[in-house]
């Protein structure tokens, strides 16, 4: 595995790597979900490149930044182990040689849900995606589904700024317990660790709620915020993978997510569980 840590040296390597290339964006601290990006990315095309940057754009004042773990012998242990090509870890000043002038902004796909919450996520997460995109020029880019707003998000920039990259969408990595894996996995102690997977058993108890046709999502999301405990909810919603707006009338015959956000102590956690509405009983033809 070759790496690269300025633009310069990506680009030379770049040129000469065979096609088709895969994108691996990553901010480091790498897990079995990553592991399973680089897998299906190495199986789909010729060349993989992982980037591994934790791009500040992204953070909130008063977020994580400063204490976002990093292990960056780890990482390259994993990524050689898993015949990754090349490794572009830029500092920041490669990234942001200047102050950054012009941004990508989300508008309404980053109004609700994690939006509010993670004020300039989008518009950080947008900017570093279209640069990494820029810079990498892969023909494919791998993103997992458990940061399902984030994925909205990147099929967004790439279809309203007419990018040729296909945006691969690879599901969420779980534990055996339902917790989904992830970096931040890593601040929870032993008995935050053990409530954690509360968040995704109530996501997918409203899934599953409104797989067998119930609409009355009001009614789930109380439900959903009682089997959390004692993780403390931020929120949850019902909404379209591609949309992310809140629906207060789940529609039939349709693909919609159960998402939401949750503290276990000072950590958030985040998940997804996709649902198939049914057709309405009124639809069926009977006879
Ligand atoms: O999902 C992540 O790790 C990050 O948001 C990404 C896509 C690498 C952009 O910084």
């Amino acid at each position: 595995m070759r790496t690269a840590v300025t633009v310069a040296e990506l680009r030379s390597i770049r040129e000469r790597l065979p096609e088709p290339v895969a994108l691996v964006p990553t901010m480091g601290a790498l897990h079995a979900g990553h592991a399973s990006l680089v897998r299906r990315a190495r199986a789909e095309c010729r060349s993989v490149i992982v980037s591994s940057f934790v791009n500040p754009l992204q953070f909130a004042a008063g977020e994580d930044l400063g204490r976002y773990p990093r292990s960056p012998q780890d990482d390259a242990r994993l990524l050689e182990g898993e015949a990754v090509d090349v490794l572009f870890a830029p500092s920041e000043t490669e990234m942001y040689p200047r102050p950054q002038e012009i941004f990508v902004q989300p508008l309404t796909l980053g109004e609700f849900c994690e939006g509010p919450r993670r004020p300039d996520h989008f518009r950080g997460v947008a900017t570093v995606v279209l640069k990494l995109l820029n810079v990498c020029r892969p023909q494919q880019a791998y993103f997992g589904e458990k940061d399902a707003q984030q994925l909205a998000v990147v099929q967004r920039l790439v279809a309203d700024l007419h990018l040729e990259v296909d945006i691969v969408s690879c599901p969420i990595v779980r534990e055996a317990d339902g917790l989904a894996l992830s970096s931040r996995n890593r601040y929870l102690s032993g008995d935050e660790r053990s409530a954690a997977p509360n968040l995704y058993r109530a996501l997918e108890a409203i899934a599953s709620a409104l797989r067998s046709g119930q609409r009355d999502v009001n009614r789930l999301f109380a439900e959903a915020r009682t089997a959390m405990k004692p993780l403390r909810c931020d929120y949850v919603a019902v909404v379209r993978p591609d949309e992310f707006r809140p629906l207060d009338d789940v529609p039939p015959d349709s693909d919609v997510l159960a998402v939401g956000a949750a503290f276990a102590g000072v950590t958030r956690l985040i998940d997804a569980v996709k649902a198939r509405t049914p057709k309405r009983p009124t639809d069926e033809r009977i006879g």
